[in-house]
This record gives structure tokens, C-alpha cells and sequence, in this order.
């Protein structure tokens, strides 16, 4: 299995729960340091290097193995602005994190993905911010609703050798998320807005990540499935 961002909250988190049910993993990253440490704690080998450099696809694909059963795409930005403050460089790199490097993940991955035994599995990550209207979200909701696209084409498309879906969470505690939650007083505001009164954690994600990896998950293709407290769909006061 293939995890970019496998040093990251939700992707370490996914990681663990791999790990512990024996799957080979393979994880992806800038920062060699925490790759190293992650890697280290969950047998993983790794490779470095930014998704907004094009060579580090081919490199992950010579690096992972001849087949792949599953691919983790766990690399995302929280760019929260005023629309007004929001210039091409924010959209465009908003966009490239997101959705770009989502596709030439796969891209690249793809004849590998094929040769998986059974079916394999992709599972993208999208956004609570791409189903529901939130203000300062504009480029992330261009960025995140891209990658629902970008899911729903590609389950059709790669069907019925590859299964793609996506998690769409509302805000979860993990380094992302940590300049919106530097304040507890603020964490506990946005917490209160959920039905489930409180915010993610890495380990809600990771569960159903690893679900729809496995083979229990082998009949659901081409789904958005939101994980997040009941933001997206609930409204407990008025
Ligand atoms: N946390 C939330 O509230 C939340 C809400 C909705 C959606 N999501 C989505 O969930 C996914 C996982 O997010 P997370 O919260 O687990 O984030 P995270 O804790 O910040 O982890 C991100 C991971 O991606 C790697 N990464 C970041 N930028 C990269 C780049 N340009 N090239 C290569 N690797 C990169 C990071 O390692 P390095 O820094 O070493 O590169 C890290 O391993 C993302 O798609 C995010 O948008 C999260």
C-alpha cells in the first residue's frame, strides 16, 4: 500500500492500523525526518520528495513495487481566506496539492494498481468544504470539489480492476488543522457547530481509510462518504 502523506495525521494514523493487519507499506513525504521516524515505527520503506514536482510520481512508482494493492493520497493545504485575498498563486497551488497531485499519483501507480492481485484500492481525500458552503473557503472548495470529481471519474474509469473513493472530513486534529486550533477556546466553538459536539481525530479518518482499502470494502466504488460529526448534513440548533 501506498501512503503520500503517510507521515502526516490521518495518513501515520492510516499507517498504524495497516501496519497492525500485516499489509507492506509504502509511504511519501517532504521531510526526510519524519518520514524516517514514521517509516521506522511502522516497517515502511519511503521515498522523499513535494507532490508540485512531477518527477516524484515516477520515483514513488520505481520505489513501491511491482503491484500496489491500495493507494493513499493523504497530502492536502488549509488556505483560509477572504475571497478578496485569494490571488492565482493561492488557487493554482491549492489546486496542484490537492487535485493534481491526486490524479498523477494514480497516474503513475496506475499499471501497478492493475497488476494487484485482487481489486486494489485508491482512497482520495476531499472536504466537508466541498459539500457545504463555508466563507473564507473558496479556494479550498474549488480545490476539494475537484478531487470529488476527479474520484467519480475515475471509479468509472477504472472499473472494475481499481476501486476510487474519497473521505470528505470536517475539521480533524492533526498538524493541518493546528494553526485553526492554536486557541481552545476557538477549537471548542468550531467543535459545538458539529452534532457529534466535538472535532475529528486522525484515528475517525483512519478507520474507514483502512475499511475501504480492504476486501470488506470490495463492492463500494465511486462514493463520497463524509466523516464529520454530522457537520455536512445536521443542524442541532437554530
Ligand atoms: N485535518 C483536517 O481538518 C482535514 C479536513 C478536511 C480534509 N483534510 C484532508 O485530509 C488529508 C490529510 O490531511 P492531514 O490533516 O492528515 O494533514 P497533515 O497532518 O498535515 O499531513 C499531511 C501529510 O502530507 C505531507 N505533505 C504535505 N504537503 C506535501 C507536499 N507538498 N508534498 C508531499 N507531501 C506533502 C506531510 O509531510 P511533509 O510536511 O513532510 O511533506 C504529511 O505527511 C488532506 O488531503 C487534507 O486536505 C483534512
Amino acid at each position: 500500500m501506498i501512503i503520500y502523506g503517510g507521515s502526516g495525521g490521518i495518513g501515520f494514523a492510516t499507517g498504524k492500523i495497516l501496519a497492525s493487519r500485516g499489509y507492506d507499506l509504502h509511504l511519501v513525504g517532504r521531510s526526510e525526518d519524519k518520514l524516517a521516524a514514521s517509516a521506522a515505527e511502522l516497517g515502511a520503506s519511503f521515498t522523499v520528495g513535494d507532490v508540485t514536482d512531477s518527477d516524484l510520481f515516477a520515483r514513488v512508482e520505481k520505489d513501491a513495487g511491482e503491484a500496489v494493492d491500495g493507494l493513499v493520497y493523504a497530502v492536502g493545504t488549509i488556505n483560509l481566506r477572504s475571497f478578496q485575498r485569494l490571488t492565482d498563486v493561492d488557487f493554482l497551488n491549492d489546486f496542484r496539492v490537492n487535485a493534481v497531485g491526486a490524479a498523477l499519483a494514480v497516474q503513475a501507480c496506475l499499471a501497478a494498481l492493475k497488476r494487484s492481485s485482487g481489486v486494489a484500492s485508491v482512497v482520495l481525500f476531499s472536504s466537508v468544504a466541498a459539500v457545504q458552503g463555508f466563507s473564507l473557503h473558496a479556494s479550498m472548495g474549488m480545490a476539494k470539489g475537484a478531487v470529488s470529481g476527479l474520484t467519480l471519474s475515475l471509479a468509472a474509469e477504472l472499473a472494475p480492476k481499481v476501486r476510487v473513493n474519497a473521505i470528505a472530513p470536517s475539521l480533524t486534529r492533526t498538524p493541518l488543522a493546528q494553526s485553526l486550533l492554536s486557541s481552545e477556546q476557538m477549537a471548542g466553538a468550531i467543535a459545538g457547530l458539529h452534532a457529534l459536539q466535538r472535532l475529528g481525530t486522525a484515528e475517525d479518518i483512519a478507520s474507514l481509510t483502512a475499511f475501504l482499502l480492504s476486501e470488506e470494502a470490495d463492492w463500494i466504488t465511486g462514493q463520497i462518504l463524509s466523516v464529520d460529526g454530522g457537520r455536512s448534513t445536521l443542524r442541532t440548533k437554530n
